[in-house]
């Protein structure tokens, strides 16, 4: 099993539609794949469902109740409608949940204590992020092999960027762990100097990290989602999702590398 973050500090950067683009991928290669709903605003639960769950059918649940919910992992994954995609839903009751675990001792490793449990099960789980660096980003990346840090090729984005980088260096050194990391330029568009501008300067601030191609603004992601599906069961042969399936064998082949 692989657990990939999809985090940034932004919002509106892409980081749901490159959960549901890459987890479609999988799916249709016939791969077990899990998605996690992390931003208590839902927009991943919606994508698939007319709303978001209540706080005991949701991933708040598993926050809140861990010892429950590792004795009987099922009753919060559900079928996305789509073959092989399944989805623990976000309830708005996960706003509040820094207030309630604050201080609590081992609550950013609740995520990784139960998706141990889940090893079996799965072949790939996708944790869609809040922008809040808060227990969820902090369960999120302390549980992932892989982060993917989708990033808007606009004029901020790159200092949003050095801020998430920060976030992972402190979270790095407090876990001694290593976090692997690659970066995602989305909604690029060749005629605007903004995207054609903003790519060069991540080439040159984020070489290493920099994935080699680019996710291109492509309004059939907002149809596709109207209509509950990836862009992989809705749009094939779209630039969109060519450029996502390109994204998701590089995760791989980078994946299998470590
Ligand atoms: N490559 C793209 N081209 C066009 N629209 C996009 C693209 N990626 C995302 N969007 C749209 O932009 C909005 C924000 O994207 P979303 O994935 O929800 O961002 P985030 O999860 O970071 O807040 C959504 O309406 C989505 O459909
Ligand atoms: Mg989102």
């Amino acid at each position: 099993m692989i657990i990939w973050s999809v985090t940034n500090q932004k919002g509106g950067v892409g980081k749901t539609t490159t959960t549901v683009s890459l987890a479609g991928f999988q799916a249709l290669l016939g791969k077990r794949v899990l998605l996690i709903d992390l931003d208590p605003h839902g927009s991943l639960t919606t994508y698939f469902f007319q709303q978001t769950a209540t706080a005991s059918d949701s991933v708040y649940a598993l926050f809140r109740q861990p010892a429950i919910c590792r004795k009987n992992l099922l009753p919060l994954i559900r079928s996305a409608g789509i073959k092989n995609l399944f989805i623990i839903p976000s309830s708005p009751s996960l706003a509040a949940l820094d207030g309630k675990c604050s201080g609590q001792r081992g609550q950013g490793l609740i995520l990784t204590r139960w998706l141990d449990l889940a090893r079996e099960q799965f072949d790939h789980v996708y944790l869609d992020c809040p922008p809040v660096l808060g227990v969820l980003m902090v369960n999120a990346l302390a549980a992932c092999n892989h982060l993917v840090i989708p990033v808007q090729t606009e004029y901020l984005a790159v200092t949003g960027l050095k801020r998430m980088r920060e976030t992972i260096r402190m979270i790095e050194s407090s876990k001694g762990i290593r976090i692997a990391h690659t970066i995602v330029p989305t909604m690029y568009d060749q005629r605007t100097n903004a995207s054609v501008n903003s790519l060069g300067m991540m080439k040159q601030s984020f070489r290493r990290e920099l994935w080699d191609g680019f996710i291109p603004e492509d309004t059939l992601f907002r149809e596709a989602s109207f209509y509950n599906k990836p862009i992989s069961h809705f749009a094939l042969t779209s630039r969109g999702a060519r450029s996502y399936h390109r994204l998701a064998k590089d995760l791989t082949r980078i994946s299998h590398a470590h």
